[in-house]
């Protein structure tokens, strides 16, 4: 038999910028939120914090993103929990919520150069006006954003680069005009309006509308499957990917973020791709577990993951810089005659040159959307021919990632190879199928690491938290409200204690399914048999309906509406003769295992302690020392993580939270 040469034949692509060079790179960046996607990263011990952060941010160390995009919290799910919003009514006003602030200061720690953007989901109710239109009345969302800015400036000294419209829905043309108007009246010129976060629909309305092109700097679409339209090449605006990725982080996931990267630019003109999520750093079983481009989700361990991702990142990060520009199409980026593509990319000084190469083969680069139309790739020998300004480099450092699929060593990811030289203007490289390259002239390239970090530990059982340590208006630790809006606030009544309040008192503009009940959850969605304990105390003014302890819960975000368990809730009130009780399956307490009448008050601005013990299909609980309802046995999932909330929106207090195995 005839041996099939391994390497299918030979290809010369021109590198050339003697024509000019195509458009301005506008930088690789993470999104944190949409919604509290780095809700588990706050509380990791210090040293492991800062490693993770260096792991996103530090130039020359590991992704080291260009951009940071984060959640303008809105009060309303999305995606992971809800994420708290600065004014939950008109006249509240606060910027000491949330971990976003922390989060965008953390980054420019590590690199002052690093951009910023901020995009609502959802918006606290009273933008709407009783409706759920956040453009009802453009002044006031525009007013709204302004401020969230400002602060961002005057209380953390972050100037925001970037501000978009509303995610992923549809966005309103006087709202885009009159929100830019706002940020010049205000003296943001240099804030860009990245719109609409949706699709690549917004080009025509950009074209027909002269003052709304001028609104408009940025056209940024999601998940385009690295295509764009003619129309919105035709607006002349930067495109943008400004959500992209939504992939498991493993070897398929580097896959997928390693084509995208490139082919947004060779297929899309895309000069920009913002990855969904920064980090994984939400329970694993809430939607889209593993999302991002690496994991942090065990505060209590310390236990990280440096996902592929990261390092696929850094193959363009740390050889390029915003404001480099691309090399045109068929001059430096397009793709390989036997699959896969490059792009070239060059430094305002002409000085600095960095190609980054990737072979991905189709079923190792799916991305989670849309679907990737088939395609082959085979190993192949690729020659370039370095001309124009490109002429004078002599040699190249070369960094390279294998893709193996279990199939070898580990160091094949990020690895510095030895320097290629230039002969007679040519390189050719021998390249085999899932792999990626950078050749650059930047000598600053470096594969940063600290280590393994500490081994994987499951949630604490027991735990228990008193809401003592933690400053004024900041989220509990571990605790991911999946509606509502969970502040540790001081308690007034009766002690000068602190307590976990849930603070709204309308529900939000909803971003997904609008939720009735608050709850935020918290601990495993492996437990199983547990006590729990908490204080509930709800106020007569501003207050909700009812408090609800929960275990075995076994689905958040968008879908926290449909998902099950055992919910115990309670009705407060200032009748002293009996109190309602329900037990149900689901939040909104329409699937209903047991409910009545206890006699015995359960007043109004008082403390109370409620607790919820399951075991095996056993359920049973009690307000103080009263046995308020016991089910021998029923229809309840196996495992599922604990919860606490309101049968409403309004205000309640909770306090001293315990848990333990009732095994
Ligand atoms: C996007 C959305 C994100 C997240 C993601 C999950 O459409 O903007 O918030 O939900 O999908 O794939």
């Amino acid at each position: 038999f005839m041996l099939v040469p391994l390497v299918a034949c030979e290809s010369i692509y021109s590198v050339d910028d003697s024509a000019g060079l195509g458009r301005r790179f506008d930088g690789i960046g993470g999104l944190s939120g949409g919604g509290a996607t780095s809700k588990l990263l706050v509380n990791y011990p210090e040293k492991q914090l800062n490693q993770i952060l260096d792991y996103l941010f530090k130039p020359n160390f590991g992704a080291s993103l260009q951009i940071l995009k984060v959640e303008i919290g809105g009060d309303g799910q999305s995606t992971d929990g809800t994420e708290s919003s600065h004014m939950h009514e008109p006249w509240d006003e606060n910027y000491e919520r949330g971990y976003e602030w922390w989060l965008m200061v953390e980054a420019k720690k590590r690199n002052p150069n690093i951009k910023l953007y901020g995009l609502p989901w959802s918006f606290p109710g009273w933008i709407g006006n009783g409706t759920q239109n956040p453009y009802i009345n453009p002044d006031v969302t525009t007013d709204y954003i302004i401020r969230w800015i400002k602060a961002a400036k005057k209380l953390y000294d972050l100037d925001l680069d970037f501000v978009g419209i509303w995610n992923e829905r549809n966005y309103d043309i006087p709202y885009i005009k009159t929100l830019k108007a706002g940020l010049i009246a205000n003296g943001f010129n240099n804030i860009q309006l990245v719109a609409a976060d949706g699709d690549w629909g917004i080009s025509d309305d950009i074209l027909k509308d002269p003052a709304f092109a001028k609104a408009v700097d940025i056209i940024g679409v999601h998940y385009p499957g690295t295509t764009t339209t003619n129309q919105s090449v035709e607006t002349g605006k930067p495109l943008w990917s400004s959500e992209d990725y939504s992939t498991y982080n493993d070897e398929v996931g580097a896959g997928c973020w390693a084509r995208i990267l490139n082919q947004n630019y060779v297929n899309g003109n895309m000069t920009s791709t913002i990855s969904w999520n920064l980090i994984a750093s939400y329970y694993l079983s809430l939607p889209f577990g593993r999302d991002g481009l690496m994991t942090a989700v065990e505060p209590w361990s310390g236990h990280y993951v440096v996902q592929d991702p990261i390092w696929v990142s850094a193959h363009t990060t740390q050889f390029s810089e915003i404001g480099w520009r691309y090399l045109k199409h068929g001059l430096g980026s397009g793709h390989l005659d036997n699959g896969g593509s490059y792009v070239s990319l060059m430094s305002p000084d002409s000085k600095d040159f960095t190609m980054v190469i990737e072979t991905m083969s189709h079923d190792h680069s799916k991305c989670i959307r849309p679907g990737l139309p088939e395609y082959s790739v085979k190993p192949q020998n690729a020659t370039f021919s370095l001309t124009g300004s490109l002429a004078s480099v002599k040699e190249l450092n070369v960094w390279r990632s294998r893709l193996t699929f279990g199939r070898s060593a580990s160091d094949s990811i990020f690895k510095n190879l030895s320097k290629i030289k230039v002969i007679s203007g040519q390189i050719t490289l021998s390249l085999g199928v899932d792999e990626i390259y950078t050749l650059t002239t930047v000598a600053t390239g470096t594969k940063g690491s600290y280590g393994d970090s500490p081994d994987s530990a499951k949630f604490p059982l027991p735990y228990a938290d008193d809401f003592e340590s933690y400053p004024e208006f900041s989220e509990a630790f571990n605790w991911v409200p999946q509606a509502g809006v969970w502040e540790v606030r001081q308690s007034q009544n009766p002690s000068a204690r602190k307590v976990n309040r849930q603070v709204m008192l309308n529900p939000p503009v909803a971003w997904c399914a609008l939720q009735e009940a608050p709850i935020n959850l918290g601990g495993s969605q492996f437990w199983s048999d547990l006590f729990i304990q908490m204080d509930v105390l709800v106020p007569s003014v501003n207050g909700t309906s009812g408090v609800m302890l929960g275990a075995r819960m076994t689905q958040g975000g968008c879908q926290v509406g449909s998902t099950d368990g055992v919910f115990f809730t309670v009705f407060p009130s200032s009748d002293s003769g009996s109190f309602l009780y329900i037990v149900s399956n689901d939040t909104a307490r329409k699937n209903i295992l047991l409910s009545g009448f206890y006699a015995a008050s359960l007043g109004l601005d008082v403390w109370h302690h409620l607790s919820l013990i399951v075991r095996g299909d056993s359920v049973y609980g009690y307000v103080g020392i009263d046995s308020v309802f016991q089910i021998p046995s029923v229809n309840i999932p196996p495992t599922g993580f604990v919860a606490y909330g309101t049968a409403d929106y309004g205000i309640a207090d909770f306090d001293n939270f315990q848990v333990e195995s009732s095994g």
